[in-house]
């Protein structure tokens, strides 16, 4: 079966600096899958890549099976594949309604599609729904958060792709980011590629995750195996060595 998204030994340079080094991830239908690592890793560069915002030296990177390294961001996103960007990065001086219709424009469809879809997303996330017509701006970090899902969600993605959607975030509000990831990926069955700093957070809903480091892929399993290793518990889940 070829997987829903496959990078395969990618390269990834900022001028001399080797950022990814012959990465390869695969993310299957339906999946959630977390990629965990350090500071400046490489987590975000590995998102950019996917989103073509970022061009690697080498290596490929498929949408089912198909090559989308000449594709434009605007293409990828046409093809499946949303983004929930970093520090959220809602559009502050549109409203909410303003930056979801943002969102759907890599689409073709009518006037009455469009409505139905913002329906949808006001009842996935009632608060949005009463705040239609807010600055982005003014809401709280978590609002934000929400509105950049529902904003992904428009352009009918099979993959979203996340990068830390729980920074910032108070406890109590990154469980209810969580509880959405869950939504959006058990009743719309659309793959979640996550990046997060916290193990603990990311292995609790993810399916399977990829540990960076330095660039490279060094751990890679399912979430059970990834909590069960000895290194991961040490380096990430604060256990120390036996
Ligand atoms: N545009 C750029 N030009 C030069 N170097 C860059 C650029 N973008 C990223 N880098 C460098 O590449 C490395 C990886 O950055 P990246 O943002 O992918 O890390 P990260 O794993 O997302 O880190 P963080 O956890 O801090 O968000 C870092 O050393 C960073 O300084
Ligand atoms: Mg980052």
């Amino acid at each position: 079966m070829t997987a829903l998204l496959e990078t395969r030994d990618v390269n990834v340079y900022y001028g001399e600096f080797h950022a990814l080094q012959d990465v390869s991830y695969r993310i299957e239908r339906g999946e959630i899958v977390s990629l965990l690592g350090g500071n400046a890793c490489g987590k975000s560069t590995t998102m950019k890549t996917i989103l073509r915002l970022v061009k690697p030296r080498s290596g490929e990177v498929l949408l089912e099976g198909r090559s989308i390294l000449s594709d434009t961001t605007a293409g990828v996103v046409r093809h499946g594949v949303a983004s929930v960007p970093e520090a959220r990065r809602v559009f502050p001086e549109m409203t909410i309604e303003e930056n979801l219709l943002v969102g759907a424009h890599t689409r073709r469809g009518s006037a009455r599609m469009l409505r139905a879809d913002l329906a949808a997303q006001y009842e996935m996330f009632p608060r949005l729904g009463e705040r239609r017509r807010q600055l982005a701006g003014t809401m709280s970090g978590g609002e934000q958060q929400m509105l950049a899902f529902a904003r992904a969600l428009m352009s009918h993605p099979k993959l979203i792709c996340m990068d830390e959607p729980t920074m910032g975030l108070a406890p109590i509000v990154v469980d209810q980011v969580l509880e959405s990831i869950r939504r959006i990926n058990r009743e719309l069955g659309i793959a979640v590629f996550m990046v997060e700093q916290s193990a603990e957070l990311a292995l609790s809903i993810a399916h399977r995750g990829y540990v960076l480091v330095n660039g490279v892929v060094r751990l890679q399993g399912t979430a059970a195996e990834l909590l069960a290793n000895p290194e991961i518990r040490e380096a990430y889940l604060g256990a120390t060595a036996a």
